[in-house]
């Protein structure tokens, strides 16, 4: 698992993690415990169910600082083991010494925070040891991994942040497996913004109150971010949470040719918004969305600079919209790589394009391939496209009927993951050989290794704030001053 912090920055990482013990002012707290391993949300009648979270192992994490490692469980029903509390449910293996962080998890909604909290042994002063297991919302199918942040000062206090969909409100169905894209109608190009649906974004407003946007996906509940379900656009004022418009599954091209969302609120108060993605061309500018007024009596209007709005893009490349970095896999293009999967069929599959001499029909850039015969797989295409979890990826639709009575047709995608093990030929391309993950239900699914794809200097550092501390804080610019 790569480490947030690389090593050689360790130390400028610890030295700006900022611990700010503070609770939040009482401002009509919502804290309420859970039962069973489920909460009821009372704002709008839902029910967060955690007992697919229990595990027959433990589950273990370690700290990414001093080899601390972390073993838990939470939402076990084994009620002997309850009962007789001779076994700690959660302790912590300090280099040889195990160290009790509770014997029972707590379950608390503490204003959209859900955490399961861990009372433990003494930890000197009177304090006892804590762990705290913070639920976040997420959407992915495959959530990052647990993540323990750097304890308190003095090292009784811990926290370990969990990636989960069961923290989420239910989605509506439109949004499950949208893709996000829009074709424009001018130049075909296809505009694909699900990459910036992986997270809430905030917009201060000059009276304390805030917006909370979330564009592919709606907002995500948590911490003091209680809104509506379904919705993209939130207000949060105090301890009022309003739909400023639902979320929309995909983007749109408007009358004057802009990309655009069009967010209706389902309140019947006549608070929509619209957001217009603008082309930013420059590298790595990824604003987030800016809020410029009211447009009308009912609609807030957004901007939001990216590049995943710009028309012109290059072919068989693709702009990371967080880092700007260009990925250009024309290396791998024009070759046939000739693949077999684990039940023996042979494929051929071709990047962006693939050459005439290649085995497959006239435009299919993947194909089965048998003595008799070759079947289409899917349309070639040169639009790579980046997906949320970080995998640039390419997909060729309209293959052959692949199921006679749906009509169904196969679609291949090529999935393209960072590898940086030196492979012989370094930065020219060079894959290890390509691998077929999938050939199932009308879907070929292969997977390449390429160092193409990867950052060139990844050096995410972050901290967490006790205060915030579900929004992570991320510290690159202060590493970036602290080296000049
Ligand atoms: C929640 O649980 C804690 C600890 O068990 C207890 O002190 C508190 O009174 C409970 N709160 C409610 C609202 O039940
Ligand atoms: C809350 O939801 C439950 C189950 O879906 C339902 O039975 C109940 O009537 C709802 N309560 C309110 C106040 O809407
Ligand atoms: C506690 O554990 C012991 C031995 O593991 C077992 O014999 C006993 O029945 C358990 N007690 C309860 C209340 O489950
Ligand atoms: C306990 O308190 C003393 C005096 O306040 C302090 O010097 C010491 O560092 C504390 N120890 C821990 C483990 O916090
Ligand atoms: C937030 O609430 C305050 C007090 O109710 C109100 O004056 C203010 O207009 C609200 N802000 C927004 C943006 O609605
Ligand atoms: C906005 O609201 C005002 C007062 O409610 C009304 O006079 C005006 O016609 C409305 N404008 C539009 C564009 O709907
Ligand atoms: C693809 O490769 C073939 C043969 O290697 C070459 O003739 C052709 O020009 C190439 N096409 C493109 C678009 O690069
Ligand atoms: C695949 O083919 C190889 C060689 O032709 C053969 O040894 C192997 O048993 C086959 N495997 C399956 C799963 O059919
Ligand atoms: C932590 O949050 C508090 C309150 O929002 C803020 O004042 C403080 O600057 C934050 N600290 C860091 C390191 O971001």
């Amino acid at each position: 698992m790569a480490s947030r912090c690389p090593i050689s920055r360790l130390s400028i990482c610890l030295a700006v993690v900022t611990f700010t013990l503070l609770t939040t002012a009482a401002q009509s707290k919502l804290l309420l415990n859970g039962t069973d391993c489920t909460i009821h949300e009372p704002l709008y009648n839902l029910t967060f169910d955690f007992k697919a979270l229990s595990s027959d192992l433990n589950h273990h994490v370690t700290s990414e600082e001093n080899d601390e490692r972390f073993f838990f469980n939470v939402c076990d029903n084994d009620q002997s083991a309850k009962d007789n509390r001779t076994e700690p449910r959660a302790y912590l293996v300090r280099r040889d010494t195990k160290i009790t962080l509770g014997y029972e998890a707590h379950l608390q909604l503490d204003n959209g925070r859900m955490q399961f909290s861990f009372l433990g042994e003494p930890c000197g002063n009177g304090s006892h040891y804590t762990l705290d297991i913070i639920l976040l919302c997420s959407y992915e199918r495959t959530p990052a991994a647990l993540r323990v942040i750097p304890h308190t000062p003095d090292q009784c206090r811990y926290f370990i942040f969990w990636d989960t969909a069961l923290a989420c409100q239910p989605l509506p169905t439109a949004l499950v497996a949208n893709r996000c894209t829009v074709r424009d109608g001018t130049n075909r190009h296809l505009y694909n913004l699900l990459p910036l649906g992986s997270a809430n974004h905030e917009v201060s407003l000059p009276d304390g109150s805030r917006f909370v946007v979330s564009v592919c996906k709606p907002v995500r509940y948590g911490h003091l971010t209680m809104c509506p379900p379904g919705v993209g656009v939130c207000l949060v004022n105090g301890t009022n949470y309003q739909d400023y418009g639902q979320a929309v599954p995909d983007p749109k091209i408007d009358a004057s040719g802009r990309l655009v969302m069009e967010m209706r609120s389902k309140s019947g108060s006549c608070q929509n918004s619209l957001i217009v993605f603008e082309c930013a061309k420059e590298e790595g500018i990824e604003t987030g969305p800016i809020y410029r007024g009211r447009k009308d009596n009912c609609t807030h209007e957004f901007v939001w600079r990216t590049s995943l709005a710009c028309r012109d893009t290059r072919p068989c490349s693709v702009s990371n919209p967080i880092t700007g970095t260009q990925y250009d896999l024309s290396l791998l293009a024009n070759r046939t790589y000739t693949l077999t999967s684990r039940d023996n069929r042979t494929y051929e599959v071709g990047v962006c394009r693939i050459p005439a001499s290649s085995l497959c029909p006239l435009d299919a850039g993947a194909c089965e391939v048998t003595a008799k015969q070759s079947v289409g797989l899917g349309v070639v295409s040169d639009e790579l496209q980046y997906e949320t979890t970080g995998a640039p990826y390419l997909l060729y639709r309209s293959g052959a009927v692949c199921d006679a009575t749906s009509g169904r047709r196969w679609e291949t995608r090529l999935e393209f993951i960072c590898e940086t093990d030196p492979v012989e030929g370094g930065r020219t391309g060079t894959v290890v050989p390509p691998i077929v993950v999938e050939n199932s239900e009308c879907n070929l699914v292969v997977h390449f290794e390429t160092v193409l794809v990867c950052e060139p200097a990844l050096m995410a550092c972050g901290a967490y704030n006790e205060s915030t501390i579900d929004q992570y804080v991320d510290l690159s610019p202060l590493m970036d001053s602290a080296r000049n």
